[in-house]
């Protein structure tokens, strides 16, 4: 059976986990959190994985690492040195790393033609994509390899011809809520609005085709050239900057949307993942691997809310 090393036992590293399990991965877990076995009895209940609080001893003998420690790089450096030393030179090093650059988590480690972005979506046991991002000292094997795991689980990797902060994914997403941000700054719209008006649009236009693809259709059979000087020629507003000193007030807003706390994530996430497994299928993505009703959060709310 094939191992993985999974570091990091938090939002990320869980999900990777079930799905690496579920996948018929041997999984071992690597965190020196303290309740780390309770954690795994609540969220990897019946599930072929083994607690460590030792990095290197969960590194040993590994087929396969993806880490999904903390997002600072000198935790990462740090993680890195230790899976350097501790795995054989033929294993690729994964980091699930929303944007830091893969030739800063490599920097001076020995390693370093090992080491991979593989950053997923949250969560990665549901969302397709996997971002794979090699640094200027990646080796190509590194890379293949990681898209050939990422494949075998039913991902869908892309591989980045370079690498920049951010990558794609976390780049477009950080213009798209800066922007969102910047709107209920200025009064134009409040969160719960904005959520349902971009899901009742642009998310579900972008489920089923990407924007160079929307631009296509939206030009007619004359194509996106025709959009271009037809409709997109006349969107010459600013489109201004969130204000860092307003955050609170819009987080405040949003607490007061959803709530927080453990009860408050559980719906959501509850209701997030069942939507996420309803619409993979129609949509042409791998059916994932079987629901555990523990990791859905109770049945609080239906499909059918409008609004969460
Ligand atoms: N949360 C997201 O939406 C998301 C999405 C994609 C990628 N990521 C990336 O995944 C990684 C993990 O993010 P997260 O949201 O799961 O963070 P998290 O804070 O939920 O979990 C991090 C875990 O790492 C553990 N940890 C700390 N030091 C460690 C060490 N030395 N060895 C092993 N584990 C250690 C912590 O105890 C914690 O359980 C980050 O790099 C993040 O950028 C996060």
């Amino acid at each position: 059976m094939s191992v993985v090393t999974i570091v990091g036992a938090g939002v990320i590293g869980l999900s990777w986990a079930r799905l690496f399990g579920a996948a018929g991965w041997e999984v071992r877990i690597s965190d020196p959190r303290p309740d780390l076995p309770e954690i795994a009895a609540q969220h990897l209940a019946g599930l072929p994985v083994t607690l460590y609080g030792d990095l290197a001893a969960a590194a040993d003998g590994a087929h396969f690492v993806q880490e999904a420690g903390p997002e600072r790089i000198e935790i990462k450096e740090e993680m890195f040195a230790v899976l350097a030393a501790h795995t054989r030179g033929d294993v690729a090093l994964a980091s699930s790393s929303s944007s830091l650059l893969p030739s800063a988590i490599a920097k001076g480690n020995p390693a370093a033609d090992r080491i991979v972005i593989g950053h997923p979506f949250n969560p990665p046991e549901l969302m397709p994509l996997v971002e794979v991002v090699p640094g200027p000292l990646t080796s190509a094997q590194a890379v293949d390899r990681a898209v050939e795991v990422y494949r075998a689980l039913g991902r869908m990797p892309i591989r980045l011809k370079k690498e920049i902060p951010g990558f794609v994914g976390n780049r477009l997403q950080k213009v798209f809520n800066d922007q969102a941000t910047y709107l209920v700054q200025q009064g134009v719209i409040d969160v719960a609005d904005l959520d349902d008006l971009v899901r009742a649009s642009l998310g579900l236009r972008w489920a089923t085709v990407g924007p160079f693809q929307s631009g296509v259709l939206g030009g007619g059979p004359e194509g996106m050239r025709h959009l271009l000087t037809h409709v997109a020629s006349q969107m010459t507003f600013e489109i201004g900057e969130p204000d860092p000193a307003g955050m609170d007030s819009v987080l405040d807003d949003v607490e007061a949307a959803y709530g927080t706390g453990e009860s408050a994530y559980e719906r959501l996430a509850g209701l997030r993942d069942r939507r996420t497994r309803a619409v993979l299928e129609p949509l042409g993505w791998q059916r994932p691997p079987a629901a555990d009703a523990a990791q859905e959060g109770p049945e609080t709310g239906t499909d059918s809310d409008q609004r969460v």
